[in-house]
């Protein structure tokens, strides 16, 4: 990462973790705040950030070599990605990375965050700084003063990326503007379409699977089912639901699969809807329209390899977990851009792969996650993560 303090670099580090892990890499975040103040307490003036102080710079580049350490460790061992949340403002300190990249033939992309809007500084200073361990007891006003202090002193040795730095994105005014300069591996392309929708809109999010379906009532799984009499009560009661819980007068952005289940549902809403193919539910292949047991009865070896790895395990012609997650990026990408609150009416294995990227669970999880029958799940978004609350209609 490469921008000034205050300008959402944790934020957008914090979401580039979440997609690649999410995605299967093993990717991991060093955060240069958090080893200084490991290595040499919080509560430091601003002071200590400035380029004249000697002292100062000398004990910062030891972090950061500390970091650099910790990460190339990691890149050696289990790790694909780091992700280095530092200021890495200045050639120098970009110089360093560079060069032990090349030594240790790891590729470097430079993420730059740059915005100009001073509303969106201050709410960052404001909602994170001040309440950082740096500025612990401390009175706000004077906590917030001291951190303009800090970002002047590395504004003012500030270099920009340019034609020299090799791979990078620029992502500036939360997403209004990319910058890109040789983009071409493939995990780049994924940072650049992550980077595109990352507009930083809050929004609250329910989450339901639909109404109790006939194959549900009968132990089946998958096919194309219509509702029960049970899940077109349950459909009703979310209906009286949304309208209770949803802000009154705000819009509602609703989102269903294809299949009738989730539309059925979702049609007692009476309001428009978007039909994704991609949260169509899980494809069980040959195993399509088939009950858990007769599975075990009629086809044991492929119920014993489900079993034993139900992460990886793909159904003949169908598909895995692993399947659903890849094939779900478009929805998680439009997400991350929707600006409204919004209502997810999926199926189970789906919103299991949705709900482990909403709420940064190993994706090796997804398949054992809890996502029951007439439970609405509400996640209202926190600064970095999710508040959950779960509404039983039945
Ligand atoms: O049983 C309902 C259902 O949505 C099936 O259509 C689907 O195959 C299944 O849940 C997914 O759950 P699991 O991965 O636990 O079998």
């Amino acid at each position: 990462m490469v921008g000034l303090p205050a300008r959402g670099k944790t934020f957008v580090a914090r979401k580039i973790h979440r997609c690649l892990r999410w995605l299967g890499h093993d990717a991991r975040l060093f955060n240069a705040g958090d080893y200084r103040r490991e290595m040499l307490g919080a509560q430091h003036s601003h002071e200590f950030f400035s380029p004249d102080n000697a002292e100062g710079k000398r004990a910062r580049l030891a972090v950061a070599q500390a970091a650099l350490d910790d990460m190339f460790a990691f890149l050696h061992g289990p790790g694909e990605v780091a992700i280095y949340d530092a200021t890495n403002t200045t050639r120098a300190r970009r110089a360093l990375i560079v060069e032990r990249c090349a030594r240790e033939r790891v590729t470097p992309l430079f993420v730059e965050i740059i915005c100009n809007d001073e509303a969106v500084i201050e709410a960052t200073i404001r909602e994170t700084k001040v309440r950082s361990a740096d500025y612990a007891q401390m009175d706000p006003e004077a906590a917030v003063a001291d951190f303009r202090a800090r970002i002047a002193h590395y504004a003012s040795a500030y270099e920009a990326l340019g034609p020299a730095d090799g791979s990078y994105i620029k992502y500036i005014d939360v997403g209004a503007q990319l910058a890109l300069q040789r983009t071409d591996s493939e995990l780049a392309h994924v940072l650049v379409r992550l980077l595109m929708s990352l507009r930083g809109a809050r929004k609250r999010l329910w989450l339901t699977r639909h109404g109790e379906s006939v194959y549900n009532g009968l132990g089946l799984i998958g096919g194309d089912p219509e509702l029960s009499p049970k899940g077109l009560g349950f459909a009703k009661r979310l209906a009286r639901f949304m309208a209770e819980h949803r802000e009154a007068g705000g819009e509602l952005v609703v989102w269903t699969s294809t299949l009738q289940r989730t539309v059925q549902t979702a049609g007692q809403l009476q309001m428009s809807t978007v039909a994704w193919r991609e949260l169509d539910e899980i494809d069980a292949g040959v195993c399509d329209g088939m009950s858990y047991p007769q599975i075990e009865h009629e086809l044991p070896d492929e119920f014993v390899a489900r079993k034993r790895d139900k992460y990886r395990y793909r159904y003949p012609r169908g598909e895995s977990y692993q399947d659903v997650i890849q094939r779900l990026l478009p929805v998680v990408l439009a997400f991350e851009q929707e600006p409204r609150p919004l209502l997810v009416v999926g199926h189970q294995a789906v919103l299991r792969a949705f709900y482990a990227y909403l709420t940064a669970q190993p994706p090796q999880k997804c398949p054992h996650l809890s996502i029951p029958l007439h439970t609405v799940i509400e996640l209202t978004p926190t600064l970095y993560d999710m508040e959950e609350r779960r509404h039983l209609l039945d």
